[in-house]
């Protein structure tokens, strides 16, 4: 059994207000303790999107009545809000901004529109981007200009790692983090029943109902190359932060022909992570360093007295969506075999997790902002 203390995912989507039947916030922090959690950042994009001080309050609101780990939560930038979200920034996890389309609302396309946020919102807390490729590198210019920091959500290219590197050397205040699945699944191939039933999704082509094969694929960065996974694990040492991108959308959901894009991840990344652990492809102080140390200094999250995790590195099982808390019903591992399960989860002097079971109330979690 080893100890480690509890960890903090700066990355997650718990879909309340507005698509509690995906996820709120008592099952998505149910999951997170599940998944040895103790800490956990919730993004912008929910409906309505988290935006102002009244939008702001919606979520703490439904944070406060019904989260049992410890949480912020972030509010989004969006065409008109600059000073809005800037006057919001210590009630805040940081600002999101959101420069390439995906799930939701906020999207800020043309660069006028990011000009304000930089100027505005403080510096002591990161800008988080949703940028991919070469709005990556034009968000990292904007750092520079500005001179603040920017933390650059869920790489997934070989291009990003490199440039990321190469900003951080010039000395541009930019840190990252990669998501377990942009580790560990690439787009050509499906480890996974879950992703790839490459039957089910040939009878869908031949018998001619149409383009969509595999709607549980979907999600933003979409997974990449062979090639870009092997640039991520070669260039670990840039990357800050392992960050779930929990994003639960249900399996039906997933399987209709307009699939959201996103995957549950609060569960898995653990055991999988210690699985690279236990293979020698990563180092237990690697792990800790990317889910504990890198995201307490980015995000100034204050320390949890008496907070740990209980991890039985030596255990081995499959991965199955039924024994999860995530209400979404499915995970891309499914029939995974990983080393290394969450046996305890001690959070502020109180068992919140034990036996698979989740020990503590809604409402037991803390606003870390406040
Ligand atoms: O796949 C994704 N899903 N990427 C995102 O950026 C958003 C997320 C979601 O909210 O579903
Ligand atoms: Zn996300």
């Amino acid at each position: 059994m080893i100890k480690l203390p509890g960890l903090i995912d700066p990355h997650v989507h718990f879909r309340e207000p507005g698509a509690s039947h995906k996820e709120d916030w008592d099952t998505g922090t149910s999951a997170a303790l599940a998944g040895g959690f103790t800490m956990v950042l919730a993004m912008p994009n929910t409906k309505p999107p988290i935006f102002d001080a009244e939008t702001l309050d919606i979520a703490l609101n439904a944070a406060k009545g019904k989260a049992r780990c410890d949480y912020a939560q972030y509010v989004g930038a969006g065409p008109d809000n600059a000073d809005v979200v800037a006057a919001l920034a210590d009630k805040a996890a940081a600002l999101k901004m959101y420069l390439d389309m995906t799930f939701g609302q906020l999207r800020l396309d043309d660069m006028t529109l990011w000009i304000p946020h930089f100027e505005k919102y403080p510096k002591e807390y990161p800008i988080v981007a949703h940028s991919e490729s070469r709005s990556m590198a034009a968000a990292i210019l904007f750092a520079a200009i500005y001179d603040r920091p920017i933390h650059i959500a869920h790489i997934s290219l070989k291009e990003e790692v490199l440039l990321i590197r190469a900003a951080k050397e010039k000395g541009i205040k930019v840190t990252c983090e990669v998501c377990p699945h942009h580790l560990f699944l690439t787009a050509d191939e499906s480890p996974s029943p879950a992703l790839g039933d490459r039957e089910a999704s040939r009878s869908v082509v031949e018998g001619g109902l149409g383009v969509r094969v595999n709607g549980r694929k979907e999600v933003r960065p979409r997974l990449s190359t062979q090639s870009d996974v092997d640039a991520l694990w070669e260039n670990l040492d840039v990357i800050d932060c392992f960050a779930t991108d929990h994003a639960p959308h249900t399996a039906e959901e997933k399987d209709s022909d307009n699939p959201p894009p996103g995957f549950p991840g609060l569960e898995t990344a653990l055991p999988l992570l210690l699985t690279a652990v236990s293979e020698e492809r990563l180092t237990i102080n690697h792990l800790l360093e990317k889910m504990y140390t890198n995201p307490k200094n980015i995000f100034h999250i204050p320390d949890q007295p008496e907070t740990w995790i209980e991890v039985d590195e030596t255990a081995e099982y499959e991965i199955k969506a039924s024994g999860q808390f995530t209400r979404c019903g499915w995970t891309p591992f499914e029939g995974w075999k990983v080393k290394g399960r969450v046996r305890k989860v001690i959070l502020r002097g109180k068992t919140a997790f034990e036996g698979g079971k989740i020990l503590v109330e809604p409402g037991y979690g803390k606003n870390i902002r406040k």
